[in-house]
């Protein structure tokens, strides 16, 4: 990408003259009130929310306000360039996708849309459409709301990655990375840090989670290796016996969402107990706590593509991961959203970069291990400070999914465009004509 800045802000400002203002605004807390205002109050807090009192969401923001950028003058930076090499691939911006599940949520739970679960299943395709129109990679989450063939679908020839929960059932892990590797992915990115979902208070005041209503488990339901622990279930089961509980209209509308998520006829799949018994399925399947580095082998011989760890925050953890077989790096704390008063992404960044970095050069003649690192990315400066303290790449989250609640598949790319159109121009105002000549030299102090 060339010199996206003067693009797309002269397109704004051109369109301004006639009247029309940005589909999705640029500043970051409108993006963010006018999806709250867009979202229902179930989607929001699932969307929004983090762990505990929030104060590891605040951290992540308040983070970037510690590292400055300086200006710097004279530089011929006429000729911009955003393009990166990353595993091997040359990308248009250092700039990925990032998982996000339950995405049905941003655009199925709408303030006065109605309907919940039985509408299309439009999140990811929209999402796929941004990202092929752009050319950057999605990484595709356990989670998502379509199965991942659909998505890969949509997305032709762009790139993707697939997300990995490391299932407590080996034959559906294997599944999900054969799957994967079938579906065009080009690395698989497994996360540690939600081994154990975190104590997210916003969705426990409104006792919500949207894997119990059969949301965002489409990977799972699309699954041979799931399905057959699903007819398992369903045929040890006991017949279910007189209940005392009166059924609520909550519970009929889970059981609304269940039947209308499963495979084939909602009807049906109401009068029959699989839809059910795969969410109760599902929330026993989902992680395994046990996992130690150790394990991180067993994965890596299943597949040939490279494997990276996502959600490190010390740099131990990444020499330990580098150890054991990771291609990979990405620092996150999963935006807050697992430990709350937990330290911020981005303090994390540099000595993880720095350990990293000394851990291959033991190795010179090996690939470079890439350091991509999320949770806090709002704004294009910040993908600028990301880079300038070592991350060969950043993966938006929050940003996209507020955008996609907004205008679909255009507000998830006017959002990513505002972010690389300001740190093209941040670029130019630094005095640098591409992103790999972004180092710590750019910051004060
Ligand atoms: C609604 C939502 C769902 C998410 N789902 C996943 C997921 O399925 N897998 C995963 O690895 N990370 C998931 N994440 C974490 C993101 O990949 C990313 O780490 C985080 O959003 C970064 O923080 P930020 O959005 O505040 O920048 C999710 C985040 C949000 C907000």
């Amino acid at each position: 990408m060339r010199n996206i800045g003067r693009t797309v802000q002269s397109s704004i400002y051109r369109s301004g003259v006639y009247g029309h203002r940005p589909v999705v605004p640029t500043s970051p807390d409108a993006l963010a009130d006018a999806a709250r205002r867009r979202m229902s109050r179930t989607a929001w807090s699932y969307v929004a929310g983090g762990a505990g009192a929030q104060r590891t969401v605040e951290a992540n923001r308040e983070a970037f306000g510690r590292y400055r950028i300086v200006p710097r003058q004279m530089v011929d930076v006429g000729q911009r360039s955003l393009t990166t090499t990353l595993l091997g691939r040359e990308l248009p911006a250092p700039v990925l996708f990032g998982p996000v599940g339950a995405l049905e949520l941003a655009v199925q739970h709408q303030r006065g849309r109605g309907g919940r679960g039985a509408a299309p299943r439009n999140a990811e395709p929209a999402l796929a459409r941004a990202a092929r129109d752009l050319g950057l990679p999605v990484v595709i989450s356990s989670q998502a709301s379509t199965p991942m063939e659909d998505t890969a679908a949509t997305l032709g020839d762009s790139p993707r990655w697939f997300q990995l929960y490391w299932s407590s059932d080996d034959a559906l892990v294997e599944s999900f990375v054969t799957r994967a590797e079938a579906s065009g992915c080009e690395a698989i990115v497994v996360t540690l840090d939600t081994h154990v979902l975190g104590w997210r208070t916003m969705d426990l005041d409104l006792g919500y989670l949207p894997f119990a209503r059969a949301e965002g488990i489409a990977q799972y339901l699309s699954d041979p290796a799931f399905q057959k622990l699903v007819e398992e279930r369903v045929r040890a089961a006991t017949p279910p016996g007189t209940t005392s509980a009166r059924p609520t209209i909550a519970a009929v509308r889970s059981l609304l969402s269940m039947a209308a998520h499963h495979p084939g006829p909602t009807l049906r799949n109401l009068t029959q107990p699989y839809a059910r018994a795969a969410v109760e399925t599902f929330l026993d399947v989902f992680s395994r706590s046990t996992l130690t580095w150790a394990d991180l082998a067993w994965l890596r011989e299943r597949t040939t593509l490279p494997v990276l760890v996502k959600g490190i925050q010390h740099p131990d953890d990444a020499r330990a991961a580098l150890d054991h077989g990771a291609d990979g790096i990405i620092v996150s704390n999963h935006g807050g959203r697992q430990v709350d008063n937990a330290v911020a992404s981005l303090d994390t960044l540099g000595p993880v970069v720095d350990a990293v970095r000394a851990h291959s050069g033991a190795d010179p003649a090996g690939p470079p291990v890439p350091v991509l690192f999320d949770s806090g990315i709002r704004t294009g400066a910040d993908v600028f400070t990301a880079l300038a303290l070592g991350a060969d790449a950043v993966l938006l989250g929050r940003p996209w999914v507020y955008g996609l609640a907004l205008a679909g598949a255009d507000g998830v790319r006017a959002v990513t465009e505002h972010v690389l159109a300001e740190l093209d121009l941040t670029m130019a105002l630094a005095g640098v004509a591409e992103t790999g000549q972004i180092g710590r030299h750019n910051l004060a102090g």
